[in-house]
């Protein structure tokens, strides 16, 4: 199958992301959730500021799964939560934007009692090349960056739109569980992933990084790494998808996946998460 192009088919995906014709997508944004959640708190005692001084980056945003974690289920559990006005959602389609635009609608009661009516900023480009300015965020989040190919390149541009003491969280799809996946499921090369719209089959490149090979990554690009493990399973928190199906927590595709891999669902390495800081 002949690989497309990745903004075009994010272009396409964007209405259905998020939903359950992408079970796999609702499933690992549910894995990676209380890592990045987790991450972010600990830079605020590191920094010594309130989740509200951050400034923060998404860089390939999708669909803003990230703003509800850090700002509506922040504030449920912590009473503290990323402040819209200083976030910045980068991605390089536009359709993914405005998804994640829509996610908080301004004007809400939410909003009202918790924001100053400013939303993110957004920027669309390409990761790799968009010029950020320097030594602007405290955070920047790659949460599932795997279709960005020059990956040494993206970390170096990273590394210099953080603050000094600032810190990059990036998460990958793990290599074990998506040889199994591509490979013996789709019979796709192991760097493609595919995705289904309309009926329609679409390949686009994505990396498959080991925790090892990120750790090379941060390194290589001036990052100390704090952090740097697989997810799995019962690291996650996904209520939405066990609202939606009670009987199991995976996509189905997971749950095939878990069959052929002949270990226990707790035991599958999901994806790579690694945290870098660029100390002072
Ligand atoms: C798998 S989604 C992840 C979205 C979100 N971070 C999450 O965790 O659900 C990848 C996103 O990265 C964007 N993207 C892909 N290549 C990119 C690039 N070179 N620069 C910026 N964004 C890119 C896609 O448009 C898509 O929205």
């Amino acid at each position: 199958m002949a690989a497309h192009s990745v903004q075009v088919v994010y272009d396409l995906l964007a209405k259905s992301y998020g939903t359950n014709a992408h079970r796999t997508i609702e499933f690992f944004q549910g894995v990676q959730r209380m890592a990045i959640l987790r991450a972010c708190l600990w830079q605020t005692k590191r920094l010594g500021k309130t989740l509200e001084e951050l400034d923060v980056l998404t860089v390939g945003v999708g669909n803003g799964e990230q703003r509800r974690t850090l700002c509506i289920l922040c504030l449920g559990l912590f009473h503290q939560r990323i402040k819209d006005s200083r976030l910045v959602e980068l991605d390089i389609s536009s359709e993914m934007l405005r998804v994640a635009r829509q996610l908080h609608p301004r004007g809400t009661d939410y909003l009202k009692k918790y924001e100053d009516g400013k939303a993110p900023t957004q920027i669309r480009g390409d990761a790799v090349s968009t010029v950020l300015p320097n030594g602007s965020f405290d955070v920047v989040i790659g949460a599932l960056i795997d279709h960005i190919p020059n990956q040494p390149k993206l970390y170096r541009n990273v590394f210099e739109t953080l603050r000094p003491n600032g810190m990059f969280v990036v998460t990958y799809p793990h290599r074990r569980l998506m040889k199994v996946i591509r490979k013996d499921i789709y019979g796709i090369p192991i760097d493609q992933t595919r995705f289904v719209v309309d009926g329609r089959e679409y390949c686009v490149p994505s990396l498959t990084l080991l925790p090892t090979e990120i750790k090379a990554l941060m390194r290589d690009a001036g990052f100390a790494v704090s952090t740097c493990k697989a997810l799995r399973l019962y690291d996650g928190w996904y209520p939405d998808v066990f609202d939606h199906h009670p009987q199991h927590p995976f996509s189905p595709t997971v749950w095939r996946a878990h069959k052929l891999m002949r270990v226990r669902p707790s035991r599958i390495p999901v994806l790579s998460f690694a945290v870098g800081q660029k100390l002072l």
